[in-house]
């Protein structure tokens, strides 16, 4: 089974083919995986601005479906599906990668299937290791921060959220006020190394509050005294307080998740979504899964990051379930993967 994937959602245009076997079994190959980070575009205006999201993906999308098609040696006749993230998102971008999904499908005669990107996330872990239905899974992005149970594609309980900030909206805007490029939260791993993560006392919120519901805006205002308040800006000061900050988002992540596994208990922890790709908070999260007797498994770091991968394998899965979706399909700025869990984010 192969099937092409598209994500739009934000500003990576991105396709994949990926290839599997036509079973059960977990684990896919990846055949082309392209992707253009439209970095330049939105640099000079400090974040992604969705109308110049959505022209660039337009204008990138055509050439990189060729690109990724020559890359696998393939043809779209030779598809047996075509995926696209369907929301959430940006409304532009994703109509984008919808349309073009939709065209190829309609022509070609496959079947297409709009993705939810958070579902993308959620099971890219099985593109690359052998995991099974059903486990808990902490999906860190830089929208989102989420505790669930997946129990296959379309079934998920929520156990908690965020009340306010994401933890990679956290990262970012931390990132923003040390003077960090987009996106910050690679520049503060790569800034943490060495550092004293005791030397600055930062807020941990909900830490040790019953429940898996997470909040990360004060850690962000703590962090702008923070850095107004630095004696000097030298190295080593910037390394301690990123540090610190990664400490405190790991005791945070790894008290969530404790909590978590004592309520939904699984053997199996996956840590999903950009975040996901931070090697200090992944030792964190290993010692909580070991700590409740189960084990944290994650994509590949470069597949945490959105890529189209992700999104045609959430493809297959769907195919391999005899799931697909009309031509009509609406694009979902907003698209909540357990749509019965209390909607705390307003
Ligand atoms: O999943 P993703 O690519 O996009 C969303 O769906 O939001 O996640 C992007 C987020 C950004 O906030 C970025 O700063 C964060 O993931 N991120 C990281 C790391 N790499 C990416 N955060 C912490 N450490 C990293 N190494
Ligand atoms: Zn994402």
């Amino acid at each position: 089974m192969r099937v092409l994937g598209i994500e739009t959602s934000c500003d990576e245009t991105a396709v994949a083919i990926v290839e599997a076997p036509a079973g059960t079994a977990p684990v896919g190959r990846i055949l082309a995986n392209v992707i253009y980070r439209q970095i330049a575009e939105h640099r000079r205006f400090g974040g992604v601005v969705p109308e110049i999201a959505a022209r660039a993906h337009l204008e990138r999308l055509n050439g990189l479906v060729s690109e990724a098609l020559s890359q696998a040696g393939t043809i779209l006749g030779d598809l047996d599906g075509i995926a696209a993230t369907g929301g959430p998102g940006l409304i532009g971008g994703v109509m984008v990668g919808i349309m073009t999904a939709k065209a190829m499908a309609f022509a070609q005669d496959k079947p297409f299937l709009a993705i939810n990107h958070l579902e993308g996330h959620a099971l890219s872990v099985r593109l690359s290791e052998s995991v099974s239905f059903p486990y808990l899974l902490l999906l860190v992005s830089g929208g989102h921060c989420q505790l669930l149970t997946v129990r296959g594609p379309g079934e998920f309980t929520q156990h908690g959220t965020t009340i306010d900030d994401a933890a990679g909206e956290c990262f970012d805007k931390s990132a923003k006020l040390l003077g960090f490029g987009f996106p910050g939260g690679p520049a503060i791993e790569r800034a943490a190394l060495g550092g004293d993560a005791e030397r600055f006392d930062l807020p941990r919120p909900m830490w040790r509050r019953p429940g898996c519901d997470f909040s990360f805006s004060g850690l962000k205002t703590a962090m702008r005294f923070a850095v107004e308040k630095l004696p000097e800006k030298e190295p080593k000061t910037i390394a301690d307080l990123c540090a610190s900050f990664q400490k405190s988002v790991g005791d945070v992540l790894a008290d969530r998740c404790a909590n978590a596994l004592a309520m939904a208990p699984s053997p199996i922890l996956v840590v999903a979504g950009g975040v996901a790709a931070n090697l200090y908070l992944r030792g964190r999260l290993e010692e909580v899964a070991r700590s409740h007797d189960a084990r944290l498994v994650a994509p590949p770091v470069a597949l945490c990051t959105d890529n189209g991968a992700m999104i045609a394998w959430a493809g297959i899965e769907r195919l391999r379930l005899h799931l697909s979706d009309a031509l009509d399909f609406r694009p979902r700025p907003r698209w909540p993967l357990d749509p019965s869990a209390a909607a705390v984010r307003v």
